[in-house]
């Protein structure tokens, strides 16, 4: 008998994601004669049974469109706000998974999508994951789809911002995402030919920054482009925030920390203003602040993006024929692999410190913010 599968898609939107549903429901009906569906908003759909009949027809047209057809969502099944209520609400999902005689769900999403969709898998539900997010920090994958198209932008980003830097011998700081890894901002940056990367894994020095744009400057440089990833931080105020786990409250309490880590987060992206002021006074040359912020996840994916999830999602429909459950679908050396969910769920990929893009942007003289180049 032909499978059902539902597919949705959460956390932040991510280019590649319609390239994604398009390519799990097309090989799905195809390739297996499958019927899908797609649940509307992440899981809030899910829980609320919004959900749309995925035909060939709705699948068309839509692998270069930015954004998800389905919408997407941060909600989180075990901590779904319910009219005002933080509540755990697994076991409707469940429930409406079983209405449906899903033969599988499959989740798109980044890091937080893993581990919520782990749950579920712990649930007892049959789980295959894809990882998609422009922070390229999903763990088990050699890349996620989106991280490509953002690093087009940022690079772009960077290269626009050049001439004008230089033309009012300026220096830009430059804010790139990433969440709490550098992969975006380094990438971007060396890509670029930016004079500074500031990355989370490499806590900056501030003196170390000012010395290194001074130091172009006495050597004829009248610009520099800081390329700060959004998590960097001095180690002292360390920028990484490490959500508290809210497991435990409900109700009210629940949404007062919310507020709180809401503030903090605020606090946070006011930090590469901060530095901007810092750097001005500390060199006397004039800066001025970029933040490309959402900008990075939006439009058009690129063709690797593109490639990668098609690839991706019509081997999540192969697994789901197989009968292979409790997986995310990952990249491994070029090729589909899939990674027990398990092993992926609560971790992340950060740039490890002997990664070669490092070494190859400490060899161009590129500095890190650290003293590790001297
Ligand atoms: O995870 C993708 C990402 O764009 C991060 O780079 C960024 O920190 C975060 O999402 C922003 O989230 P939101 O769109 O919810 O503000």
């Amino acid at each position: 008998m032909a499978k059902q599968i539902g597919i949705l898609t959460a956390g932040g939107d991510s280019p590649g994601l319609n390239a994604a549903i398009r390519g799990v429901g097309k090989a799905a009906i195809h390739k297996y004669g499958m019927n899908v569906i797609g649940f509307k908003d992440g899981f809030r759909g899910l829980m609320q049974n919004r959900f749309v009949r995925l035909t060939p027809e709705e699948l068309s047209g839509i692998l270069t469109k930015g954004g998800t057809i389905l919408g997407a969502g941060r909600d989180k099944p075990h901590r779904m706000d319910v009219g005002g209520s933080v509540m755990d609400m697994t076991d409707l999902m469940v429930e409406h998974f079983g209405d449906h005689q899903l033969d599988a769900l499959v989740c798109i999403g980044g890091g937080g999508t893993q581990k919520n969709a782990f749950r579920l898998a712990e649930k007892g539900l049959p789980i295959v994951t894809l990882p998609k997010t422009i922070d390229n920090d999903v763990w088990g994958t050699d890349t996620t789809f989106g991280f490509d198209t953002a690093l087009g932008i940022a690079t772009e980003a960077i290269d626009r911002l050049h001439s004008t830097a230089h033309a009012h011998h300026r220096i830009v700081v430059v804010e790139i995402m990433g969440h709490n890894t550098g992969w975006l901002a380094l990438g971007a940056g060396l890509a670029g030919g930016a004079d500074v990367i500031l990355i989370p894994e490499v806590a900056y020095d501030i003196d170390v920054v000012a010395e290194s744009i001074l130091k172009r400057r006495a050597a004829g440089s009248t610009f520099s482009i800081v390329a700060v990833s959004e998590g960097a931080h001095t180690g002292e105020t360390r920028g990484e925030v490490e959500y508290p786990s809210l497991d435990h409250i409900a109700g009210e309490g629940a949404a007062a920390m919310v507020a709180e880590l809401a503030e903090l987060r605020a606090a946070l992206r006011g930090s590469t203003g901060r530095l901007s002021q810092a750097l001005e006074e500390m060199t006397g040359l004039e800066a001025r602040v970029t933040i490309l912020g959402h900008v990075q996840r939006g439009g058009t994916p690129s063709p690797e993006d593109r490639l990668l999830a098609t690839i991706l999602g019509t081997a999540a429909a192969d697994v789901v024929e197989a009968g292979i459950s409790g997986v995310m679908v990952g990249v491994r050396n070029g090729e589909a692999a899939t990674v027990p969910l398990e092993e992926v769920a609560g971790k992340r990929k950060t740039v490890p410190l002997d990664h070669p893009w490092l070494a190859t942007a400490r060899s161009l003289g590129i500095s890190l913010g650290d003293r590790g180049e001297e």
